[in-house]
């Protein structure tokens, strides 16, 4: 029994070995990593789980492509998924690969299970298989009589295989949907698994003969067979925290699977929820949901080849610069389209401009006009207190996006106050308060300076989540002593003046223009 503080469990889809990784991938992480960082600003004990899905047709035959065994061919892959990771600042707690022992003990464990229980039989069968889809096809697949292109090339096997019974569980998941009408985030997408759920399920053939695929984990039970790869890759949430061991009540149920809209249905919400329904293993809290990026309007996948590299641009705007776009950019759920000139919209105008030239301002006037030591305020008239309501509402309106994980919405509140500061900035002009001799333009000069800090500082904390190395700068050059830079602002920002008296650092450029555009 465990009776500790459970942690907040997150978990992004693991991606398949057999490909580059692009902006899909890059994506899905950021967005994670921002939910993590997130929840660790507001108190929680975050486990974030991401990882490489390393068996199935694929893998094998991009393995054979590239004239190496699999598991050679996997381990240059892990280099490159988790360089990604490095590259993007990704916090993530643990790396799963399927091909570890800790992973294919547990699939051989609930296999084994299901087996005795009577819940997996052998069966014969005969179908339209599509390799790329590494799925048996129904006829209501087919479109005008014809298969997708999506598909690839669908061939028509008999075969005896191993069948899980998911039919029998159709009832009940539809229960279990209707009674938690908030389990899928956004909602509309629980909706589309409704509509799914009309038809009748069929139970769905967990195995592989080995003559077809020999890439994968063997059936506890029937050696001449290894495991169909989704039956495999979705229980790596539960074997990343040690299911079965001491502890495992820590981490599961997960709080959030962070997946892309393709592998809702039926994997997640259909195959994962009844595999843990069947073994008796207690279900996720929430599946979040993400749309696709789409280049000129099409899918952005390896199988169409008009990939993006996300790592052009982490290597020449920054990885922060990245992370801001793709948050900022993608309303989470729906799809958007990446695109160079909206991308260099955004880091020129929001990243470089409005945030980065600020902090340069409040550093440079504090070095000359006030000896380097940011000034306490010396009054506060209409001006100074509408800005510090400002911030109060935004700070309010970003927090209530964030928990309701609408952090392009959050970040854009956040960053409309960043433009409040800079106004603010400009009405009082205090490059020509300094000029002035009067006692009350050099009090109003401090007064100035004073909310502009201020105001940088409680906004900091806002986007940590989203550039972490650029505010972890920003604060460091600002001055911002260490133990205030993680302040609980999330809960309750409170308009203090704490920098009063304390030295700004080096000036700094948090957004320089780029090499090449
Ligand atoms: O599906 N835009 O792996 P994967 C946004 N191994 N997200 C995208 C995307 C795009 N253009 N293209 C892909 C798999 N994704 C399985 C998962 S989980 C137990 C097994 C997302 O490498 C996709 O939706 O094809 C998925 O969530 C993730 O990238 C990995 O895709
Ligand atoms: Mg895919």
């Amino acid at each position: 029994m465990f009776f500790g503080m459970k942690r907040f469990y997150l978990t992004t889809a693991i991606d398949y070995a057999n490909g580059a990784p692009h902006i899909g991938h890059a994506y899905e992480k950021v967005l994670s990593d921002v939910m993590a960082r997130y929840r660790r600003a507001r108190g929680d004990e975050v486990h974030f789980l991401t990882g490489l899905d390393e068996h199935g047709q694929k893998v094998q035959k991009s393995a054979i492509a590239n004239g190496v065994a699999p598991q050679t061919f996997c381990d240059q892959m892990a280099e490159k998924y988790k360089k990604l990771c490095e590259d993007l600042e990704i916090s993530n707690d643990d790396y799963i690969r399927t091909t570890e022992e800790r992973h294919k003990k547990v699939v051989r464990q609930l296999l084994q299970k299901l087996f005795d229980e009577g819940e997996i039989y052998l069966d014969e069968y005969t179908g339209f298989y599509s390799q790329r889809a590494e799925q048996f096809l129904q006829e209501k697949d087919r479109v005008d009589g014809e298969w997708p292109a999506d598909f690839g090339e669908v061939v028509e096997i008999t075969e005896q295989n191993y069948f899980f019974k998911l039919k029998k569980y159709q009832p009940w998941l539809i229960q279990f949907l209707e009674d938690n009408p908030d389990f899928i985030v956004p909602s509309f997408r629980q909706k589309q698994v409704m509509e799914f759920l009309k038809e009748d399920l069929n139970d769905l053939s967990i195995s592989r003969p080995k003559e077809r695929l020999e890439w994968g984990i063997p059936l506890p039970f029937d050696v001449n067979y290894v495991t169909y790869v989704w039956f495999d890759a979705l229980i790596n949430y539960i074997s990343a925290v040690g299911f079965g061991e001491d502890g495992f009540e820590e981490f599961w149920p997960v709080d959030y699977h962070v997946i892309g809209k393709d592998i809702l249905v039926p994997a997640h919400a259909i195959y994962w929820l009844i595999m843990l329904k069947a073994c008796d293993i207690p279900l996720p809290k929430h599946i979040l949901v993400h749309g696709f990026w789409t280049s000129s309007g099409a899918k952005v996948s390896k199988s169409v080849g008009n990939v993006i590299n996300p790592l052009d641009y982490v290597k020449d705007f920054g990885k922060d610069s990245f992370r801001y776009f793709v948050t900022r950019e993608m309303k989470v759920g729906q799809d958007a389209e990446f695109s160079h000139e909206r991308f260099l919209s955004r880091y020129s105008g929001e990243l470089a401009n409005d945030l980065g030239n600020l902090l340069s301002r409040v550093l440079n006037m504090v070095g000359r006009y006030t000896d380097g030591v940011i000034p306490a305020p010396a009054g506060a008239d209409e001006l100074d207190k509408q800005l510090v309501k400002e911030f109060e509402t935004a700070a309010k309106q970003a927090v209530a996006n964030f928990d309701d994980l609408e952090f392009s919405v959050g970040l854009e509140s956040v960053m409309d106050f960043v433009k409040s500061i800079n106004k603010y900035a400009e009405t009082r002009a205090p490059w020509k308060l300094a000029k002035s001799e009067s006692a009350e333009d050099q009090d109003l000069l401090k007064t100035t300076l004073a909310h502009m800090a201020e105001a940088l500082r409680l906004v900091s904390p806002l986007l940590n989540p989203v550039i972490p190395s650029s505010i972890g700068k920003l604060q460091e050059h600002l001055g911002v002593p260490v133990e205030l830079r993680n302040e609980q602002i999330l809960n309750r920002p409170v308009w203090e003046f704490k920098l009063t008296g304390l030295p700004v650092g080096e000036k700094v450029i948090l957004f320089p223009r780029p090499e090449k555009s």
